[in-house]
């Protein structure tokens, strides 16, 4: 036996892998911690699959898959969603055993054969169609866009397990424990949040629906396609994704500023200092330039405050504040207020650019934009201690206690 055999009830097995060599997800978000691709093989009368991993982390899979099967056959493979860290291993499977039937939506056919000419086989589901395997009833309820329209959860009536694909997922691997309470959570905090607000945070209104429809359900664990199986922090996940989903955010500020030579970011140190002053704790800086700007937006749904600044450059702003501007523009967070400023020296670009982009995400600005000539003079310093203030003062006017 090479592999553990890791339960989540008498027939049903995590044979996830841990990818620790991409670096970036999508192509696109840092993974310094790595990603895990959760599958799950369940061994009823009937033999059903449940999703699969990416390529990169096929070889491993595919024997671990061989070795707890002990040539058995698989009958069902059910793909709850289509991206590929998670069908990679989707043509493999069909090809090692060409008998099996594949479970999906309307939405699923198209994409297995575009993205890998598979289209025998099939078993369509439609929202709270049933499977009997044996012991086991699956139940399969259509999530669109969470984050892809073919997306569906799979429910176990018979074990309580809600097979959620990409929702309660977390980046990071899983570093010996694979259930929630065999882990440190608090490091899981983090990269829970970094997943939703990065991959899954634009599309919050299709999240509130999804988690109405398991409402009801009576969940005994919650097996997302990444990260931690959720088994007995179920009210605090749930309670998690109400809140990001509606965009509950918490008392502090982002800071974030884009400068070439320092003078916009001695603005960002004026207005950081301003805020304290005013008995806020919670205050980030970033430079725009330095940190990715996954980590930018996962604090931004954490705090409601954010102050933006910015250089002119080239008669706009700079062009790495204008890539988060864009994205923030793309994702839409909601309930946020909003400060900006800049540093100019001949016709200005910057803060022009971000009053567009105020108009555009409809924050509520805290306070008149401030624009500098060069670099801040002593007369600009208060402006920007009260612009801090402004935001400070905003933000306690929410205290409840
Ligand atoms: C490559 C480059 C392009 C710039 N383009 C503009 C511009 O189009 N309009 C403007 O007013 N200032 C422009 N500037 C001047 C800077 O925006 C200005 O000096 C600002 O104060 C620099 O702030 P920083 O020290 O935070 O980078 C440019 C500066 C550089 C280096
Ligand atoms: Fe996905
Ligand atoms: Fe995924």
């Amino acid at each position: 036996m090479l592999y553990p055999r890791i339960k989540l009830s008498e027939d049903i097995y995590w044979i996830g892998t841990n990818d620790r060599r991409t670096s970036l997800f999508e192509n696109y978000w840092p993974l310094p911690n790595g990603v895990a691709y959760n599958s799950y093989l369940v061994l009823d009368e009937k033999v059903t699959l449940l999703d699969t991993v990416s390529m990169g982390t096929m070889d491993s899979y595919l024997e671990k898959l061989k070795e707890i099967l002990n040539g058995r056959k698989i009958d069902y493979l059910v793909i709850n969603h289509m991206e590929p860290d998670h069908s990679g291993a989707v043509k493999a499977i069909v090809n090692e055993y060409p008998e099996v039937k594949i479970i999906g939506n309307t939405k699923t056919f198209p994409m297995l054969e575009g993205f890998y000419g598979i289209h025998d086989n099939l078993i369509p589901v439609e929202d709270g169609s049933t499977l009997t395997t044996g012991r086991h009833t699956f139940q399969f309820f259509l999530t669109p866009m969470v984050h892809w329209p073919e997306t569906m959860v799979t429910w176990d009536e018979t074990d309580k397990i809600l097979f959620s694909a990409d929702a309660f997922g977390s980046f990071g691997t899983l570093d010996g424990g694979i259930f929630d309470d065999e882990t440190n959570l608090e490091f899981y905090q983090e990269e829970l949040r970094r997943y939703y607000s990065n991959i899954v945070g634009k599309y919050g209104l299709q999240v509130q629906k999804a988690l109405d429809k398991v409402q009801g359900l009576d969940i005994k664990m919650i097996a997302s396609t990444h990260g931690p199986i959720w088994r007995s922090n179920i009210p605090m996940i749930l309670d998690l994704y109400r809140k990001w989903s509606s965009y509950q955010t918490e008392e502090g500020v982002v800071i974030v500023f884009g400068s070439m030579y320092g003078n916009t970011e001695k603005m960002a140190e004026t207005i950081a200092r301003a805020i304290a002053e005013e008995g806020i704790r919670n205050i980030r800086i970033f430079d725009v330039s330095k940190t990715h700007s996954s980590y930018i937006i996962n604090d931004i749904w954490k705090y409601r405050g954010v102050i933006l600044g910015s250089s002119a450059y080239n008669g706009g702003i700079f062009t790495p504040m204008r890539d988060l501007i864009l994205e923030l523009e793309h994702i839409m967070p909601k309930n946020h207020y909003l400060a900006i400023f800049g540093s100019m020296s001949w016709g200005g670009g910057g803060v022009r650019t971000l009053q567009k982009f105020a108009e555009n995400i409809k924050w509520e600005l805290v306070a008149e934009p401030i624009e500098v000539k060069h670099g801040p003079r002593p007369a600009d310093i208060e402006k920007l201690m009260e612009l801090g203030k402004a935001m400070a003062r905003r933000l306690k006017a929410d205290r409840t206690h």
